[in-house]
Order: structure tokens, then C-alpha cells, then sequence
């Protein structure tokens, strides 16, 4: 296989740690960004940082992530979200760059009751959810080759924060926690889907911008994945379901939001790991 050089933008998040370690194993060259050295709110310098590299994939793992504060912080959620992806996905069409960006679940509605569709229409219930959106469909207009979207959802990993970190540290603290049992999805170990993209998409070449969804298999709620949290890792605490209504956060969230892996599986003959099998694999690391 052809050595390329991938640029791996937000590496110090969940998803970019995992490209991290990953890349220790790999015979590509990468190149790895943070806030510091690639500010996604500074439109200027992400023109000046291409100018000087010469990159044959960008990973883009940098996003405003922050799904409640985005409702208050909407102009940096869209500069980071959308409008930066909207420049990247300019200097990747006009320097021949293959671009691999990543979005969410939540540009659903989640009023759905079946797994949704690649080209089910978007509907976000929330401005974080708006602004991947945005950066979604300002991609599919600029970048005309080799461009990817990757919709992921319930991100996790021994990395960063997260809801499995949250959880081993207040079941440890307390007897009881409740959890919300009317939000449905599928958790996502970044472990397995850097390694995905990393093992499948960096030798591939296409027209335009291809949108894939990429989760672990199988379903659960908050409560259910809280609840398999607590016994894989042996503590005694007790969960207790409770509607969305008795935990108001300020962005509203989708009740469904499972992804349709069924393009990715066809066209790429991947098997996906079960999230409770992944989470064994990361609880195993904290
Ligand atoms: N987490 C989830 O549950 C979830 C669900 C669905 C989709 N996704 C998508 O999956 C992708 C990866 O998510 P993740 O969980 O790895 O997110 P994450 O852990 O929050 O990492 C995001 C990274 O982006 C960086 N970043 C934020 N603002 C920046 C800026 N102005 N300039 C440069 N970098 C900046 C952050 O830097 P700092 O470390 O300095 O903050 C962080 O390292 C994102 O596109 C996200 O939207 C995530």
C-alpha cells in the first residue's frame, strides 16, 4: 500500500487520541494538530497551515462538542462546526486532499422508530446537532472528490470525558444514580472506529462526498448502558430509570437516534464489534 500522509486534526480529543496510539502501529506519516497549533476558530490560519504541508488525508477529529453549552455559544459552535469545515472542504478540493470528517446522530430528529437511513432527511432538535449539519452540507458543496462523512454516535474511550468516565466515577461515589431510559442509541467505542478508518478508508478514492453511519452493533438506552457499565466493572451501585422530563438539560435530545450501518457494512465487508463487547475492551483499559 502507498504511504500517505494524514493530518490529524483535535488530537487531543476522544476520537484523535485514538488516531494517536493507532498511528504508533502504522506505516503512514501523520501529522498531528491541536487547538494550539491548528485553531479551527481562526479561519486565517488554518489558509496559512496548507500552505506550508503538503497532506495527502485529513482526518478531522476537531469539532465543538459541547451539545448544551453550543445552545448558548452558537456563533463558536458554527465557526468550528461548520465554517471551518466548509474551509477545509474548499483547500481539500483544490488541492487534491482526501477529506474524512465526522458527524453525529444528532442531526436526526429521533422521532423515528426504525434505524435511520444515510439519505433520511435532517432534522436537528438541537444547535449543536444545527451546526454539524451545516458542516455536513457545506462539505457536500465544496468538495466534489474524495470526500467522507462519517455519522457516529454515543462517542466513548479510555480518553477525555465521557458518559462511561462519568459513570465509573459517581457509581464509585454514590448508592443510587438515575438515568434516563427514553433516549435510545448505540454507543460508540472511537477505538473501533479509528481503527476502521484507518484499516479501510485511507487507500480509497471516489466522486464526491459520501456520507456512511458507523456505530458499535446493537441498541440501548442511557440506562441500559449505565446499567452494563456498573456490573462489567463490579460496582455496587444502583441505577434507576427515569424519563428525559425529570433531567432537563438545555439543548433537547433525540429520543431515537440509531444509526442504519448497512452502506458501510455492504460496501466496505466489515464486521462491527457489539457495543457491549467494546465496552468490555475499553473498561478493561481504565
Ligand atoms: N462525543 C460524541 O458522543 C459524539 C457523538 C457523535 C458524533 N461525534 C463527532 O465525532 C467527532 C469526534 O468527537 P470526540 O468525541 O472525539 O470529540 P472531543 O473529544 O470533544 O474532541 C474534539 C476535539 O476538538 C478540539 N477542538 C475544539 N475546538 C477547537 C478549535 N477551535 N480548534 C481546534 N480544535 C478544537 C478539542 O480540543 P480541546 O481538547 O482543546 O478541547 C478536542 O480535542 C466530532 O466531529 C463529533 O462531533 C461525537
Amino acid at each position: 500500500m502507498q504511504h500517505k500522509t494524514i493530518l490529524i486534526t483535535g488530537s487531543n480529543g476522544q476520537l484523535g487520541m485514538e488516531f494517536r496510539k493507532l498511528s504508533q502501529n502504522s506505516n503512514h506519516r501523520f501529522i498531528f494538530t491541536d487547538r494550539k497549533t491548528l485553531d479551527f476558530s481562526n479561519l486565517v490560519t488554518i489558509n496559512d497551515f496548507f500552505d506550508s504541508k503538503s497532506i495527502d488525508i485529513i482526518i478531522n477529529c476537531a469539532a465543538y462538542t459541547a451539545v448544551d453549552k453550543a445552545e448558548s455559544e452558537q456563533e463558536q459552535a458554527s465557526l468550528i462546526n461548520s465554517e471551518a469545515v466548509a474551509l477545509l472542504g474548499k483547500i481539500a478540493a483544490n488541492r487534491q486532499i482526501f477529506l474524512i470528517h465526522f458527524s453525529t446522530d444528532y442531526v436526526f430528529d429521533g422521532k423515528g422508530f426504525t434505524p435511520y437511513l444515510i439519505d433520511h432527511p435532517t432534522h436537528p432538535v438541537n444547535f449543536y446537532g444545527e451546526s454539524k449539519r451545516a458542516g455536513e452540507e457545506a462539505m457536500q458543496e465544496t468538495l466534489k472528490l474524495n470526500g467522507l462523512i462519517l455519522r457516529t454516535s454515543w462517542v466513548y474511550s479510555e480518553f477525555g470525558n465521557n458518559f462511561v468516565k462519568t459513570m465509573i466515577r459517581l457509581g464509585k461515589e454514590r448508592d443510587q444514580l438515575h438515568v434516563i431510559n427514553d433516549q435510545v442509541g448505540s454507543p460508540t467505542y472511537a477505538y473501533d472506529l479509528a481503527k476502521f478508518v484507518l484499516t479501510n478508508l485511507v487507500s480509497f478514492t471516489w466522486e464526491g462526498t459520501r456520507v456512511y453511519h458507523y456505530s458499535n452493533e446493537g441498541v440501548c438506552s442511557w440506562y441500559d448502558f449505565a446499567h452494563a457499565i456498573m456490573e462489567l466493572k463490579n460496582i455496587s451501585c444502583t441505577i434507576q430509570p427515569i424519563p428525559s422530563s425529570q433531567y432537563p438539560t438545555p439543548a433537547q435530545r433525540p429520543s431515537y437516534s440509531v444509526l442504519d450501518k448497512s452502506r458501510i457494512k455492504e460496501d466496505f465487508q466489515v464486521s462491527i464489534p457489539h457495543w457491549r463487547d467494546s465496552l468490555k475492551v475499553c473498561l478493561d483499559k481504565l
